[in-house]
């Protein structure tokens, strides 16, 4: 087993990884490497594989066939524990957020160390967390740009400012990457930008790798200086902005030249 450190140059890395659920084959055969630091958007239609992707690269699933390591471990070769221990260097935004509405938003993002401590220490936390920490909460909240928010009910706020208590929630569990799954998929184009360009310039800060699926071509293209296209389960391009063609994004969206120009989303 190769030994995890917190300098593993390579955050991700799929040898020949496959995934099916049940009858249904999401992702095929796939090798990629993405090294610590890189910001990466996933691209391709619905159904093409990208949740699963990003579900292979946090071990929420595992691979039928081939090779899955994560931050230098071999995910196959881990206890229950190693995974967790994994898991919680790597944070996750799923695509509806996973907030409990109910909560204070400092709750909620409290919450986001729940692998690190056990689900006791945490739900201590989610009554009384300790003055430092709460600091800590407030100034995530600044950088994200909602801190008269931190004692609001989480179902108070709009869609725009639950997406930021969401990335709040992500780097308060100091990870070393961001796996972000269509997070900005329900709000409009300028609020999107605005949490891409967030999340991205926070990634470059703190050299965290940044992996996002996005429907926003153009906010991709704009931001990311790789694109993953995923097509069927495979890997239809692996891409610098300026390498990508018109004719490789209209193979993957199966679409018009025009549309391509005109939708960007
Ligand atoms: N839990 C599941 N059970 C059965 N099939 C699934 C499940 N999740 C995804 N799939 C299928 O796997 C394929 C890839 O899905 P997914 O990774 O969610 O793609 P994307 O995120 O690009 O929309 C699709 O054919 C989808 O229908
Ligand atoms: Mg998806």
């Amino acid at each position: 087993m190769k030994t995890s450190t917190r300098d593993a140059p390579v955050t991700f890395d799929l040898e020949g990884a496959a995934c099916r659920y049940g009858g249904v084959r999401a992702l095929s055969a796939t090798t990629l490497t993405i090294g610590r630091g890189e910001r990466v958007a996933l691209l391709g239609p619905s159904g093409s594989g990208k949740t699963t992707l990003l579900r292979l690269c946090n071990a929420t699933v595992h691979a039928d066939c081939g090779t899955v390591r994560l931050l230098g471990s071999d995910t196959a070769s881990l206890s229950p524990g190693q995974l967790q221990a994994i898991r919680s260097r790597i944070a996750t935004i799923p695509q509806h957020l996973g907030l409990v509405p109910n909560l204070r938003v400092w709750q909620n993002i409290a919450a986001g160390r729940v692998g690190k401590r056990g689900l006791l220490g945490n739900l201590r936390d989610l009554l009384l967390l300790p003055r430092a920490e709460m600091a800590e909460i407030h100034s995530l909240l600044e950088r994200v740009g909602i801190e008269e928010k931190l004692f609001a009910r989480t179902c108070e706020l709009s869609g725009g400012q639950q997406q930021r208590v969401a990335v709040a929630r992500a780097l308060f569990q100091k990870p070393e990457a961001i796996l972000a799954d269509e997070p900005v998929s329900s709000v409009d184009p300028a609020r999107a930008a605005s949490l891409v360009e967030l999340l991205a310039g926070i990634a470059g800060e703190h050299g965290l790798t940044l992996v996002m699926s996005l429907h926003n071509l153009d906010l991709a293209r704009a931001t990311f200086p790789r694109l993953i296209g995923l097509r069927g389960g495979r890997i239809h391009f692996d891409q610098s902005p300026d390498e990508l063609s018109i004719a490789s994004l209209e193979e993957l969206y199966h679409l018009g030249e025009n549309e391509i120009l005109e939708g960007g989303g």
